[in-house]
């Protein structure tokens, strides 16, 4: 059984006093819910710090959008997974489109945090995607395959639970394009499919994947109704109360 696992993704939103706030509202709606999916939000990383004065031991799990592929050293800019660790973070999304699309993160270097982070035991929320160029010009298969075979290498099996997949097709990331159910799970079988030739039958079968791009109130049940398509990746939507609490709550 794949518990549907919901995560918010802020991206470059929301300051720390923000966020403190928006976590404390959030928190609030969803303990009157009783939304029992398991829940994650990332934060920009200045803003974790405020946000988890609120969610520590709450059971909304609080991410980072991105890490270093190194743990420490000359490397100006960047964030440590142990700095994250030493927080007390010990999830991370990694591989998003806006990462690879904007500031040249490749399927090879993205393995490499991966790896990191799994020498760490941490959590792993790998986003794989193609354009609408490579989706018309049919190598929708051959993209996905090459984010899961390289992405993916040198992860051992036994590390595999430590790792969901988010399936974000880019031309469907803030443009309120959604992909269809049946698009999306036709790519999620695919991902599972390709997991399980890469790993195993039971691995596949207790992976995760989320559906991301344009997730909202109003098309999240229809998605999730869907057998391979086991939670959510949401961008936009997660940032208000009343957009995100009815995601979370889709099943009821
Ligand atoms: P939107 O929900 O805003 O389309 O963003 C999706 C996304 O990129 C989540 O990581």
């Amino acid at each position: 059984m794949r518990k549907p696992y919901i995560a918010g993704n802020w991206k470059m939103n929301m300051a720390p006093s923000e966020g403190r706030a928006f976590a404390s509202a959030l928190l609030d709606a969803v303990k009157e819910s009783g939304a029992d999916v398991k829940m994650m939000v990332a934060p920009p990383f200045v803003t974790i710090p405020a946000v988890l004065e609120v969610l520590k031991d709450s059971p909304i799990i609080v991410a980072a959008q991105n890490m270093a592929d190194h743990d420490k050293g000359a490397y100006t800019g960047e964030v440590s997974p142990l700095f994250l660790l030493d927080l007390g973070v010990n999830t991370v999304i990694l591989g998003h489109s806006e990462r690879r699309q904007y500031y040249g993160e490749t399927n090879e270097s993205i393995n490499r945090k991966i790896l990191l982070a799994l020498s760490h035991s941490m959590d792993v929320v790998y986003c794989i995607g193609e354009t609408l160029e490579e989706r018309e010009s049919g190598k929708l298969e051959e993209v996905l395959s090459a984010q899961l075979e390289v992405g993916l290498k040198d992860v051992k099996s036994e590390d595999m639970k430590h790792i969901t997949i988010a399936y974000e097709p880019v031309w469907a990331i803030g443009t309120g394009k959604t992909a269809t159910p049946e698009d999306a799970e036709s790519a999620h079988e695919f991902i599972r499919k390709t997991v399980q030739s890469l790993f195993s039958k039971d691995i596949a079968e207790n992976l995760i994947i989320q559906y991301g791009g344009s997730v909202k109130a109003n098309n999240v049940k229809a998605l999730m109704a869907k057998e391979n398509i086991d939670g959510a990746l949401v961008g936009g939507a997660s940032l208000s109360v009343a957009d995100f609490l009815p995601i979370l709550t889709f099943d009821k």
